[in-house]
């Protein structure tokens, strides 16, 4: 196995549900925070954090999603055309922003799944995990935070968020010890626990760093209930083989995968920008105001 880690996968082949009706046509991952779409940023912190390749796991009909990081000849000549620097030299980085390619998951049969068929583009290396709805804003990424834990334990590392316990329920969450402020070794995983059973407050989020070694986890997995074949799962299994570990992740995190999540983190993105929500809040102003 290779020990380097250059691989970053990202499963986007979901239905989105929750975000119908936009998604009967706009795959999630495009839907923007102000103006950049989610996949924009995952793809982006994965580039800053070293990763080389990018793999897309979507579903039929999300071509939009790799064409996003496709060059765009006729607009570049016109921006061009226009003096538009800035705005020509942003579309020619995500251009060249990283070597994207894309698998095709036909049927949406859970994370688990999905991860797996990114396995010949994998290859016998260690890679990463990333679901574009995850948000962080921090002094270092989640990626960043959970690669340097990998960097001193190996195995199988993620990120985790300390959660309230009305949370707990909904969530996939971690049983273990601390090694130390920020992380945790990790001797099991619950999905979903009822709140008196549930072994701590720190819930799964992502991103994951994992060896090669979970392919065959995964298809030694049985699929749940609806005939999905989750990672939660997989990954347990390798607690004896590889270790696993959680990165407590410092930052403000939003789920962006609810539309009161994103609109969450539109107004928390904007709000960073006071210019931008300060002439929102006068449209907001000025419409209440002309308001016959
Ligand atoms: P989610 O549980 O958020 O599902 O999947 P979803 O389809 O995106 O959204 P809802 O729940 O229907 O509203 C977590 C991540 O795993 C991907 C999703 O695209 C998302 O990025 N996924 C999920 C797949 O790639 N394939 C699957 O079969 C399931």
């Amino acid at each position: 196995m290779s020990n380097s880690l250059e691989t970053a996968v990202i499963p986007v082949a979901g239905f989105g549900t929750r975000f119908l009706p936009v998604t009967r046509a706009v795959p999630k991952p495009l839907l923007p925070v102000v103006d950049t779409p989610l996949i924009h940023r995952s793809v982006q912190e994965a580039v800053e954090a070293g990763f080389k390749r990018i793999v897309l796991v979507m579903s039929p009909g999300m071509e939009p999603i790799a064409d996003y990081f496709s060059p765009k000849p006729a607009l570049e000549a016109a921006l061009e055309q226009s003096g538009k620097d800035d705005l020509l030299a942003q579309q020619h980085a995500i251009a060249g922003m990283a070597d994207v390619t894309a698998v095709v998951q036909h049927e949406a049969r859970g994370l688990g799944h999905a991860v797996l068929l990114a396995r010949d583009e994998v290859g016998d290396a260690p890679f990463a995990v990333f679901l574009p709805d995850e948000l962080l804003w921090g002094e270092k990424s989640a990626i960043q935070q959970v690669k340097e834990l990998w960097e001193r334990v190996g195995g199988n590392v993620f990120g985790v968020v300390e959660v309230p316990d009305q949370a707990v329920p909904a969530l996939g969450i971690v049983a273990g010890e601390p090694v130390d402020a920020n992380a945790w070794r990790v001797t099991g995983m619950v999905e979903k626990p009822l709140l008196d059973e549930a072994p701590s407050n720190l819930a799964i989020v992502g991103p994951y760093i994992l060896t090669p070694a979970i392919f065959d986890s995964i298809e030694a997995t049985a699929p749940g209930a609806i005939g999905e074949i989750q990672i939660t799962d997989p990954i347990a299994a390798r607690i004896d083989a590889e270790g696993v570990h959680a990165r407590i992740l410092h930052g403000i995190r939003i789920d962006a995968g609810t539309p009161a999540g994103l609109l969450a983190a539109n107004i928390f993105e904007a709000r960073r920008n006071s210019s931008l929500y300060e002439r929102a809040m006068q449209i907001l102003d000025d419409a209440e105001q002309s308001r016959e």
